[in-house]
């Protein structure tokens, strides 16, 4: 691995933060100053250290990303701007977004390397969490609150699992929901015959969207989000 794509990986800085690093010599390997950001290193086996402090790699990276509207949930598509776009070239190695949002949904999706950690939290077996904040065409009966919260057809085998719908106002209402099926929210709020204006997704299992993100602006999970995922499906770190 390049020695500054190590040091973004272990977050140490940006791009440009971490060749000023190098250039500036405080970058060691082995314990010889680097000042070559290209020099490619063992991220296993080589102690890379700045300002004498080891740096420790880790396998996976963990990622909140506020997504706008307009972009895919793919790592490539061949017509639009995908989720992988709005990533550093040096951070987006090997890793997915965990689940979709359609094109024109915006708000939190995780994105990681962690491929056992993104299996689990999209088993529907886990019944991970996911919060959408809806803004509606209309406002919504006391009836249709019930049937949404019950289980509605949305031409499935089987009616949609029970959920919850907070009121916030008269065209706004927060949806929580356990499964994923494919423009799920939509197609709830059009079984009970309403329709979704713009969807945003506020949380996902313990994560809740960083709010100081703006549209397109990604950020490095925290250890205790990290832990939270972890402890919500039981998986292995
Ligand atoms: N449900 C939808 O209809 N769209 C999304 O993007 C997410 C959930």
């Amino acid at each position: 691995m390049r020695l500054d794509k190590f040091l973004c990986r272990v977050n140490l800085g940006t791009r440009s933060q971490v060749k000023e690093y190098i250039r500036k010599g405080l970058i060691t390997v082995n314990g010889t100053v680097c000042t070559r950001p290209e020099q490619k290193i063992n991220e296993i086996t080589d102690t890379v250290c700045f300002q004498e402090k080891p740096l420790i790699y880790k396998q996976f990276v963990y990622y909140m990303l506020n997504k706008p509207g307009g972009v895919v949930s793919a790592t490539r598509d061949s017509a639009c701007k995908t989720v992988l776009d709005l990533i550093s070239c040096d951070e987006k190695s090997g890793i997915f977004p965990v689940g979709r949002l359609d094109k024109d949904t915006e708000g939190l999706l995780f994105l990681t390397n962690d491929g056992a950690l993104a299996h689990m939290l999209l088993s529907p077996r886990k019944h991970v969490d996911k919060t959408y904040l809806v803004t509606l065409a209309h406002s919504l009966s006391t009836d249709d609150v019930t049937h949404l919260e019950g289980g509605v057809d949305i031409g499935e085998d089987k009616p949609t699992l029970p959920a919850k719908v907070k009121i916030l106002s008269e065209l706004e209402v927060l949806l929580t929901i356990q499964e994923g099926k494919f423009h799920q929210v939509k197609r709830m709020f059009t079984a009970v015959g309403n329709c979704v204006v713009h969807l945003k997704r506020i949380s996902f299992g313990p994560l809740s969207l960083d709010e100081t993100l703006r549209p397109g602006e990604y950020r490095v999970l925290t250890e205790k989000e990290i832990h939270a995922l972890y402890e919500g499906t039981n998986a292995q770190k």
